[in-house]
């Protein structure tokens, strides 16, 4: 019995390094070595190749080396009764609580004019500037999970006026809750900051597009942390070049790393960053799967599954 670790574009071996930490004993191959005729009750994946998993024999579990789990589910060959988990991390939930409120604070004090002014080696103190300050900017978060509560919580302590829309209704203190598709016109007419923390599911593919752009306020603020699979790209240019939008920042694209030509890099009003608004801690990671694969020995019930049937 051995685990499978998929990861084409990561350093495995660091992985390898992780898990032993935690399970010296464990025997983990590694692809694309990997013995077809060996049984692999655990799966341990990052963007694997469609198909893979299917030629595992024994599968009972894959293990989503991140959070998000939609790497796993564009795969339409997972077997059927496999168990699906993810992972949940103190540091990931700080370090996208800290990107998102430093984006929200960004853009309502307008720190991208200080910037050119400072490229321009100009002093120019806001008393002499007519900007436009935010006074109140309302943010709404899309997607109130253990990230987007968080950040929820976050932006309350901070008194900004914040709302957030789920699948389901939630109590947080301080934050309107609106949930479902009926709320979601009230939920976005509200909203100046817009942040996206949804999972990428076929129900919010796209969900990011002209049509919900245009139920915000005139000139709010896109930040998209969710996954670049909910933005519809050629909208959000549409929407900053006619002024319905007022700016974005950007985490994540459909393409990664976002290619040398993509028209994003040149637009004024689009602040990019690597996918790295928050990272897990590997041995966090290496020690939460490792326990599962215990638990799947022991015939316990596994932390941190998802659920199969809404894909999060
Ligand atoms: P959770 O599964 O904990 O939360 C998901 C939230 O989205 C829930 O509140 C859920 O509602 C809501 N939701 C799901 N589907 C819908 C829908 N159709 N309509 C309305 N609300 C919906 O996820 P996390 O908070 O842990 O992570 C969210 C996403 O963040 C990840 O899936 C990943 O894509 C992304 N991420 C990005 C990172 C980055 O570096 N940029 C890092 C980590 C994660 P309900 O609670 O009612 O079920
Ligand atoms: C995740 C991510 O899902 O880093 O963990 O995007």
């Amino acid at each position: 019995m051995a685990i499978a670790l998929i990861y084409p574009e990561g350093n495995s071996a660091a992985w390898v390094g992780h898990f032993k930490k935690f399970a010296p004993e464990l025997e983990i191959s590694v692809w694309p070595e990997i013995d077809y005729q060996e049984r692999f009750e655990l799966a341990a994946t990052w963007y694997h190749p469609p198909g893979e998993l299917a030629q595992l024999n024994g599968l009972r579990c894959v293990a989503s080396l991140g959070a998000g789990v939609d790497h796993v589910f564009r795969d339409p060959h997972i077997p059927k009764d496999v168990v699906v988990t993810r992972v949940v991390d103190e540091g990931l939930v700080r370090e996208m609580t800290e990107y998102v409120v430093m984006m929200v604070l960004n853009h309502k004090r307008g720190f991208a004019r200080w910037q050119k002014h400072r490229e321009q080696k100009q002093w120019v103190a806001d008393p002499d500037e007519k900007i436009d300050r935010i006074p109140n900017p309302t943010v709404g978060i899309m997607g109130l999970g253990r990230l987007g509560r968080t950040v929820a919580e976050a932006l309350v302590g901070l008194g900004l006026p914040t709302r957030g829309w789920s699948r389901t209704k939630k109590a947080i203190p301080g934050c309107s809750s609106f949930f479902g598709a009926d709320q979601l016109n009230d939920f976005l007419s509200g909203t100046d900051i817009l942040v996206c923390l949804l999972p990428l599911t076929p129900e919010t593919e796209n969900i990011l597009d002209i049509a919900l752009f245009s139920r915000l306020p005139r000139g709010a603020y896109l930040i998209n942390v969710g996954r670049g699979g909910h933005l519809v790209e050629e909208d959000l240019l549409e929407a900053l070049n006619n002024g319905q939008l007022g700016g974005a920042c950007l985490d994540v694209f459909r393409k990664e790393p976002l290619p040398e030509k993509h028209p994003f890099w040149d637009h004024p009003d689009i602040m990019i960053t690597p996918h790295s608004s928050s990272i897990a801690d590997p041995e966090n990671v290496a020690r939460q799967i490792t326990e599962n694969y215990h638990r799947l020995l022991a015939g316990e019930p596994l932390l941190y599954q998802v659920d199969r049937r809404l894909g999060y």
